[in-house]
């Protein structure tokens, strides 16, 4: 009876085709190695993703938050045709981007997420998703919406996307914006980089495991700064943030 009801409750995924490993050099010099995450993955993904639902800065607690019930959707085969990829840095998890398949010809972007800022890692994640997108899944456009400042500047300003706004992204029905094959193509040669094949020690360095990010994005460390970036000058939700995070702020 369960077993039948399982089978109800289950989409059933149309076989995509696989994204290739791609790597790159990174500006710091350290190569980071961008590949598919196969869904019995998942469970080492989400605890790195858990502790940013409570960093309010640069909007990764709602980033968060839908990323990590995008990948138990995942993991749990509650959604269809979904896709992750995992950037790994030494085998470290270094950003994380994941998206669907809506159709042949269309694609929807779900999120990118950086855990090590600085180094353009989420920027890169983004690209190789859209290559995806275009190149392996042969796609028309991909569905696009920002949560962040960051993310506008990253997407919609950095590849000049294209206002798709009569169509609501799956992403809280926000007006969508456009990446089309075309915006792709003019952007191959400044924002899409790295490099096939991945050299076996890295491939196999990273398909060893999902290790732990060892500096992964924090809340902000200065009280005054923070109260008054959060309009919140008597500091309630940062002290309850942090309570939330149960000290692993300080
Ligand atoms: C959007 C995002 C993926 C971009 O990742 P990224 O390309 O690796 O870029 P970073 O976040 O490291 O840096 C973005 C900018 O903030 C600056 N920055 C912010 N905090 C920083 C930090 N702690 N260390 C270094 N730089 C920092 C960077 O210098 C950079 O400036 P630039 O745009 O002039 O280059 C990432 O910021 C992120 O995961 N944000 C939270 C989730 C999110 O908003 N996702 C996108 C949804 S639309």
């Amino acid at each position: 009876m369960s077993v039948d009801l399982e089978k109800i409750l289950r989409p059933v995924d149309t076989p995509l085709p696989k994204f290739p490993a791609k790597y790159m050099t990174l500006a710091n010099g350290q190569e980071m190695v961008v590949r598919q995450a196969e869904r019995d993955e998942i469970p080492d993904i989400l605890p790195h993703v858990e502790p940013l639902i409570h960093v309010e800065r640069d909007f990764y607690n709602i980033v968060a938050a839908r990323l990590y019930s995008e990948l138990l959707a995942y993991y749990t085969y509650r959604v269809q045709d979904e896709y992750v990829l995992v950037a790994q840095i030494d085998g470290e998890l270094a950003a994380i981007v994941n998206g669907r398949s809506v159709s042949p010809d269309v694609g929807m972007s779900y999120h990118t997420f950086s855990l090590r800022r600085g180094l353009r890692v989420g920027a890169h994640a983004f690209a190789t998703k859209m290559e995806y997108h275009i190149d392996i899944l042969k796609q028309k456009e991909v569905l696009i919406v920002a949560e962040s400042g960051i993310g506008f500047r990253r997407w919609m300003i950095e590849y000049n996307l294209e206002k798709r706004f009569h169509i609501p992204h799956e992403l809280g029905g926000c007006p969508s914006w456009s990446l089309t094959k075309e915006l792709f193509d003019k952007a191959r040669n400044t924002l899409v980089v790295g490099r096939r094949p991945v050299p076996e020690h890295l491939l196999a360095k990273a398909k060893a495991g999902i290790l732990p990010p060892s500096d992964p994005p924090k809340g902000p460390e200065d009280l005054l700064a923070a109260t008054r970036s959060m309009l919140d000058s008597t500091a309630t939700s940062l002290i309850e943030m942090r309570r939330k995070q149960g000290g692993k702020i300080q």
